[in-house]
């Protein structure tokens, strides 16, 4: 009898799999992931140095302070946005990945002993708040934008410091990372069953073949909107400290 070689076999895809260090990938994304979940934790317990002139952290915004909440300000924000990053379909792979090998990477045997349950048990089922937690932070976004104009104004007269031109790109990479979502992919042009049975479905196609496009970089913009909000974050909080004086462009 003739053994059929599998697909995966026939490409190689396996073997190469096996030989390769299947680990880098999974240590590489855990370390990453632990060092910015890490700063943004110490930073948020900071609860000064938020604030530098202008300048607004992303970590804090939009800024509540009230007398009754005796802890950092950012716990009163933080939240909504931290639990959209824990759900995002991105992060839930690599952490998956990273933190409990389940699956440790493709073609990987899985390292568990009890049951599959996928997402459907506690507390994993709770993953599926996801697209509402989307609705939620997309309401953050006029705020972080608002601290972008804010951090053109100078004395009441228009500029553009480092600190300006370091808030906006952390609001861009997190506008894209919004975006890219899945839920707004679907929030456009799901629950369809037909895209171009009048005008207003049409339109609704152009709109997912756009989100489709921003979704195919998900994973980009996932890790530079993490690393954009940290560093905004440690930019204001240098300024603030004296460690550093913002450079005047405009
Ligand atoms: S899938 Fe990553 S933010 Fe929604």
């Amino acid at each position: 009898m003739v053994a059929v070689p599998s697909e995966l076999e026939r490409t190689g895809f396996a073997a190469t799999h096996r030989r390769d260090a299947w680990w880098v990938a999974p240590l590489v994304q855990g370390v990453g992931l632990a060092t910015l979940i890490s700063y943004a934790n110490w930073a948020a317990f900071q609860g000064r140095n938020y604030l530098a002139g202008n300048y607004l952290s992303p970590l804090y915004s939009p800024l509540i302070i009230v007398d009754w909440f005796p802890f950092s300000p950012a716990f009163l924000i933080l939240m909504p946005p931290v639990l959209f990053r824990a759900t995002c379909y991105y992060y839930r792979k690599a952490y998956y990945r990273s933190f409990f090998l389940d699956p440790p990477a493709c073609a990987v045997s899985e390292m568990r002993r009890t049951g599959y349950r996928g997402e459907t048990a506690f507390p994993f089922v709770l993953q599926n708040l996801h697209r509402y937690l989307f609705y939620l932070t997309l309401c953050y976004l006029p705020f972080l934008w608002s601290d972008v104009v804010h951090a053109t104004i100078f004395d009441g007269h228009f500029g553009v410091g480092v600190g300006t031109l370091v808030l906006l790109a952390n609001t861009t990479a997190l506008t894209l990372y919004s975006f890219s979502c899945h839920s707004a992919r679907h929030l456009v042009g799901g629950s369809l069953d037909c895209f171009s049975c009048s005008a207003f479905t049409q339109q609704r196609h152009r709109a997912w073949k756009g989100a489709s496009l921003l979704n195919a970089r998900h994973m980009l913009f996932a890790w530079m909107s993490f690393v954009s909000v940290c560093s905004a974050d440690l930019y204001v909080r240098l300024v603030a400290s004296g460690v550093i004086t913002d450079l005047r462009l405009i």
